[in-house]
């Protein structure tokens, strides 16, 4: 499957085809032109004539029929329903490396926070090292009502609970004792402490799509710039979809969706894929989420519906590289401060971009999160 968009590479590295063209073509090219050709190139659905777009790429870059034969979608594979025998597709089960105890405490968790509002659950997991980035994010979000409530947060250490339940009580905090600090320190990308976080997530994110709970995936280090609630819930709405990811502003060799925030609706399909994203990383120590998940959604593994956010709604790094009145000519809910390795590293570049809420003292300035709100609503 990765195999189907032919990278290119250059000095330093490798991007597909279309990312090549695109930072050719996007020289120069309105910011809303170049997002609007990143979304065409991403649909991968049998709802949308995907082979439409396709030609009129072809037509748009000269892609020789050589070429574009890369791009013809596979077949639509058939659609798990309700009714099929979940168990006989389920058969390659392995053992679930997070301890079951645990996995039943977090689902009945879960469930009393998903009650709440009956729409989702907003998951996290946050460690030792992200404390302060939480913080800022628990910050920024203080004005919109019913984030807390929806939140559900583990952590692999005790005290990260106790410090955020003593800074904000509402906050569902539990504690995945794996009986190791190794999870401790900054989890940095390509680690393989990071590799294992994402795997020890996986285990979760499969827990609740299981338990029934619709969730929202997402990560802290992130700014809200609008209340994403009525947005998600319309996304959940209005369409046929198991999953809901965000497209990446860098293409990453053939890596195109990414995976924070992710709304995943606890179908038997979602069921289905979750089991099998989770058992292949679970099988191999050096996967990647983003590397099992994105084939699988392109190939609509067991008929999975992934869609994505336009890329205008939900940010990435790609935000901060862009200038002033770039920025403003759309407004995202979401900006994941990402494509930037380090804790540090991330609250500085938040800092540098009047995005850090937290005082000298390290409490919420809530003053500066509504005058930074206010200044990106125009
Ligand atoms: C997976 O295997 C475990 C342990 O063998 C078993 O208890 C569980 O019911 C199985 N789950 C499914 C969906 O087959
Ligand atoms: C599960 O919850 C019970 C009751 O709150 C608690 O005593 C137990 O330690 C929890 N187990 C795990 C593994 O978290
Ligand atoms: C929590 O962590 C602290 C400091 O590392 C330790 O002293 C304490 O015993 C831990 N509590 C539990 C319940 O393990
Ligand atoms: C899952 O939840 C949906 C809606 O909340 C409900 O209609 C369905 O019956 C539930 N399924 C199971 C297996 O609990
Ligand atoms: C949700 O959808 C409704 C109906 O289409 C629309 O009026 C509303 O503005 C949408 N809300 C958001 C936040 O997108």
């Amino acid at each position: 499957m990765r195999c189907k968009l032919v990278p290119i590479c250059i000095i330093g590295g490798c991007m597909t085809f279309f990312g090549f063209l695109n930072i050719i073509r996007g020289l120069g090219t309105p910011l809303e032109k170049r997002t609007e050709e990143r979304n065409r190139l991403v649909l991968y659905d049998s709802d949308v004539d995907v082979k439409e777009s396709y030609v009129k790429s072809h037509k748009q870059h000269k892609l020789t029929p050589e070429k574009l034969q890369y791009y013809t979608p596979a077949p639509v594979p058939r659609r798990a329903h309700d009714g099929d025998d979940l168990s006989a597709l389920l058969k390659d089960n392995v053992t679930i490396e997070v301890n079951g105890e645990f996995l039943q405490n977090f689902s009945a968790t879960a469930h009393t926070v998903y009650a709440r509002y009956t729409d989702f659950v907003l998951f996290t997991m946050v460690n030792k090292a992200y404390l302060t980035m939480t913080y800022n994010w628990l910050c920024n979000v203080e004005p919109f009502d019913g984030i807390i409530e929806r939140l559900l947060v583990v952590s692999m250490d005790n005290e990260t609970c106790t410090e955020i339940s003593a800074r904000s009580p509402a906050v569902t905090c539990m504690w995945l004792d794996l009986s190791t600090n190794a999870y401790d320190d900054a989890l940095n990308w390509g680690k393989q402490s990071y590799v294992n976080f994402l795997t020890i997530r996986a285990q979760l994110m499969l827990s609740l799509a299981e338990a029934n709970v619709s969730y929202v995936l997402f990560e802290t280090d992130a700014i809200w710039f609008r209340d994403p609630i009525g947005y998600w819930r319309n996304a959940t709405l209005i369409d046929d979809a198991d999953i809901v990811v965000p497209i990446k502003g860098y293409p990453d060799q053939s890596l195109t969706l990414s995976f924070n925030p992710m709304i995943v609706l606890p179908t038997d399909t979602t069921r289905l894929f979750m089991r099998h994203f989770t058992q292949t990383l679970l099988a191999d120590a050096s996967l990647f989420d983003q590397d099992v998940m994105d084939p699988l959604c392109k190939r609509m593994y067991m008929g999975v519906r992934c869609r994505t956010f336009p890329w205008e709604d939900i940010s990435d790094g790609l935000w901060f590289k862009l200038s002033e009145s770039e920025r403003k000519t759309f407004r995202p809910y979401v900006v994941n401060n990402n494509y930037y390795v380090g804790v540090d590293n991330k609250i500085t570049r938040q800092a540098l971009n009047g995005l850090w809420f937290l005082d000298l003292k390290g409490n919420c300035d809530g003053q500066r999160v509504r005058n930074t709100l206010a200044k990106h609503q125009r």
